[in-house]
């Protein structure tokens, strides 16, 4: 099987080429990514040299390079490329409509050009929206989407959508609820909080920090994707959640006693614009139709990635030390707190 990987350089995307040349001996995978701030080819070094792998630095919206590239022929693609961070969202949303929405439609319609026989969307529960403290999304559910990244991600859906209905264009969407596990990039909240508490600084936990997120491990995320990428039906939608909600100060409380820090180190800041309040999914469709389960509990999960991140300091020093500190300095200036 021929794969074209877009985004494959990022943390989901890392963890399933790395996943898919384990589990797939016959499989041959092209990883096309543009090695924007959280494009690391050092996510991939162990698997560089495989003579199944083989990456190609551009942009899904270089309209010339996918076409290209999928005259080489391909059984499938899989598209993880996208602006992943709400907070950037925020800031300037205008990446997020170029990549996200843009890049979506400009793989779309190259795989029609090319009858790429499958093509899988790699999107969010964001996209619909936010729960009070009951209930869960389905795969029908409306798409309410509220920060800029999860309104960019719903564009795509529905562009995906209408390339299945108007071309018949064989396309699967998957609505994943919040990933962690290697390799993510230390803006997101878990990584963030570990290396900041690994190196005694403050947790900057938003508002009250009751907002409440489903933590799903990365590799059975890249398990069920597998899955789908084989046995799903074309024109499906496919939640994908881990069954494991918590609210945020609850896990930075447990991400500070899995190392023996203290919880003083719990800093509130000011909230997030529009902050989200819950997400949770049904994932009883993708169950039902293709037997996936979750398989780690998030206690298990968690004290897993906090050893992998402490293992990997040079993995994560140096991007924190690199363009990534700007960032963080306007993001959080020094940090001082809010009233609790
Ligand atoms: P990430 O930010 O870690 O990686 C994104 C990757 O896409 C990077 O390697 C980047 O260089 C690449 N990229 C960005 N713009 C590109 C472009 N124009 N052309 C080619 N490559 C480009 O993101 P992630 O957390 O790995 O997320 C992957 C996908 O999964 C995204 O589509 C995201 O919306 C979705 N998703 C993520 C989560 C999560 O919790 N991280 C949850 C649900 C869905
Ligand atoms: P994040 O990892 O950015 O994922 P998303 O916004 O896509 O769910 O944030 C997860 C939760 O953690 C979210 O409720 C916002 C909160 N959060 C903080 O409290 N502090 C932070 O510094 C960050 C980045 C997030």
């Amino acid at each position: 099987m021929r794969i074209l990987v877009t985004g494959g350089a990022g943390f989901i995307g890392s963890n399933f080429i790395r996943h898919l040349l384990a589990t797939e001996s016959a499989c041959h995978i092209v990883n096309l990514d543009k090695l924007t701030y959280a494009g690391n080819l050092e996510n991939l070094t162990d698997v560089e040299r495989d003579p199944r792998y083989r990456f190609v630095k551009g942009s899904i919206c270089n309209v010339q390079l996918v076409d290209e590239l999928l005259k080489e022929g391909f059984d499938a693609l899989i598209n993880f490329a996208a602006e992943s961070h709400v907070d950037r969202s925020i800031q300037d949303a205008r990446a997020f409509v170029e990549t996200n929405v843009l890049g979506t439609q400009i793989i779309l319609e190259a795989c029609r050009r090319h009858q790429v026989p499958r093509m899988v969307q790699v999107s969010t529960d964001e996209v619909y929206g936010s729960l009070g403290s009951f209930g869960r999304f389905t795969e029908e559910s409306s798409l309410r989407p509220n920060s800029p990244y999860a309104a960019s991600k719903a564009a795509a859906d529905l562009l995906v959508a209408a390339y299945f209905r108007t071309y018949g264009l064989p396309v699967i969407v998957t609505r994943s609820s919040n990933n962690y596990g290697p390799y993510q990039f230390p803006e997101k909240v878990i990584p963030l909080f570990i290396t900041n508490a690994l190196a005694d600084e403050p947790l900057p936990l938003y508002g009250d920090g009751l907002h409440v997120r489903d933590w799903l491990h990365v590799q059975d995320h890249c398990a069920a994707l597998a899955l789908i990428l084989k046995n799903g039906v074309s024109g499906e939608i496919y939640n994908i959640g881990g069954h494991c909600e918590r609210a945020n100060i609850d896990v930075a409380r447990l991400i500070l006693s899995t190392l023996g820090k203290p919880v003083t180190l719990i800093t509130r800041v000011k909230d997030r614009l529009g902050h989200d309040r819950r997400y949770a999914l049904d994932t009883s469709k993708l169950e039902q139709a293709l037997g996936w389960q979750p398989r780690r509990a998030f206690e298990t999960g968690l004290k897993e990635t906090v050893g992998w991140y402490g293992g990997h300091v040079t993995w994560w020093t140096r991007i924190k030390a690199g363009q990534y500190r700007e960032y963080y300095r306007q993001t959080y200036g020094d940090l001082s707190c809010v009233s609790p």
